[in-house]
């Protein structure tokens, strides 16, 4: 079968791979119909993420047809159609109990923080992921859903990440009704998070980023006010300003490890590797939060240390919230949303590649040119 193969930092290409293979009797093969590129592949991309073995095929966000199924599943029929989370859940240990199933205690034997995710490293397991034509889904009973009738797979594909994650940051932030709620990062995740903070109430929506092209998408989308931190000067004094000097009710940070805007993060975080990415969205976001508010963090950073400034989080008394998403626990909440045109999650699929163009896609999304804000690879198999 044809799929992504990292070679290194920024080298990846397309390759005849082994079929994947039922390896456990709660195993499913998945046939891929839609495979989107991440923010979270970049850290991957970007030689970021400790344990990123070259050989690996990344893709977490993918959609597809069950080819084949282990000899203990009970749900999953061959044919379904599913959408598929990206994380990886046993959906029986103490924290899939707690529906907090990116913390699976089975899927990832590995760590002791996040659960299994595919095509993210061995430091989350080292599952292959749905940037292929197929992929072996393990626990198929658990993480797996089938599409809706109806349901377009565009639509389906932003289900298994952005629509989510977006989502809970927005949940996780603790809106109040009137909230001004800042978020960092115009990203699919950054633009999603803003478009469901209105969902929780908010009543002032803001953007930062730095890439235009991205805050005209977030002011059309979310709806909200987005603003270049290029053309802010100190974007933390903006935001003071613009909030009485108060400092805005809750941030959320959707940039993660790959921060630009400042010079000694970048060099520590992403050149020297020194610690677990670059924070500067994260310091911007502790600073800019009012007394006594609300950080949510989706953005994902390396599992070593960062130089943070936990004496303003004491001293503030903020309520820092973090996690990857939990896809399963929001799935029937966020599938009725789109059925009811709440949230349109495939208007932010702005590029359609061929799977055999995946190179070129990483090329696009990581430098962020033509105008791409999320891509979808579709395999040559999708139709078949
Ligand atoms: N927690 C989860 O479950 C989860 C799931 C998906 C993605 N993520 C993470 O969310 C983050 C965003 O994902 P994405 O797909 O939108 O990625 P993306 O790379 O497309 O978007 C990140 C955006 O941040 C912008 N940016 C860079 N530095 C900034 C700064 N200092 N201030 C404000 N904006 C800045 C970039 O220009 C870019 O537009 C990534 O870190 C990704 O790993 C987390
Ligand atoms: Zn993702
Ligand atoms: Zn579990």
């Amino acid at each position: 079968m044809l799929a992504m193969n990292y070679r290194g930092p920024r080298r990846v290409r397309i390759d005849h791979r082994p079929m994947p293979e039922i390896l456990h009797p709660q195993d499913a093969i998945v046939r891929v119909t839609r495979s989107c590129i991440c923010g979270s592949d970049l850290h991957l991309y970007n030689g970021s993420v400790p344990d990123t073995r070259v050989g690996m095929t990344f893709g977490h966000e993918f959609t597809g047809v069950v080819e084949e199924v282990g000899a203990d599943v009970r749900k999953l029929k061959v044919g379904d159609h599913v959408l598929v989370p990206f994380n990886i859940a046993c959906g029986t240990c103490v924290f899939c109990q707690q529906e907090l199933y990116g913390n699976c205690h089975e899927s990832n034997p590995e760590a002791t923080a996040v659960g299994g995710i595919y095509g993210y490293s061995h430091t989350a397991g080292g599952y292959n992921g749905g940037q292929a034509e197929y992929v072996r889904v393990p626990y198929a009973d658990v993480g797996p859903a089938v599409i809706p009738p109806g349901m377009d797979p565009d639509d389906a594909v932003l289900l298994t990440d952005v629509v989510p994650t977006g989502y809970q940051a927005a949940e996780m932030a603790g809106i109040q009704p009137g909230d001004t709620v800042v978020v960092f990062g115009a990203g699919p995740v950054g633009i999603m998070a803003a478009r469901c903070a209105w969902l929780f109430g908010a009543g002032r929506v803001i953007v930062i980023d730095h890439v235009e092209y991205r805050l005209e998408f977030a002011r059309n989308y979310a709806p909200c006010e987005a603003y270049n931190f290029r053309s802010l000067g100190d974007p933390v004094v903006f935001i003071k300003k613009t909030t009485d000097w108060l400092g805005a009710d809750v941030c959320i940070d959707a940039v993660g490890a790959e921060a630009a805007g400042s010079a000694m993060q970048t060099l520590l975080g992403r050149k020297l590797k020194l610690q677990g990415g670059s924070v500067t969205a994260l310091h911007w976001a502790i600073n800019s939060v009012k007394k006594g508010g609300i950080l949510s963090i989706v953005g994902v950073y390396g599992p070593i240390g960062a130089l943070v400034p936990m004496g303003n989080i004491v001293n503030k008394g903020i309520t820092v919230r973090a996690n990857q998403a939990s896809v399963k626990r929001l799935l029937p909440r966020l599938i009725e949303h789109v059925q009811q045109g709440i949230i349109d999650p495939k208007a932010l699929i702005t590029h359609r590649l061929p799977l055999e163009e995946v190179a070129d896609a990483y090329r696009m999304f990581s430098a962020k040119l033509d105008g791409c804000i999320k891509p979808v690879l579709i395999p040559p198999s999708a139709s078949a």
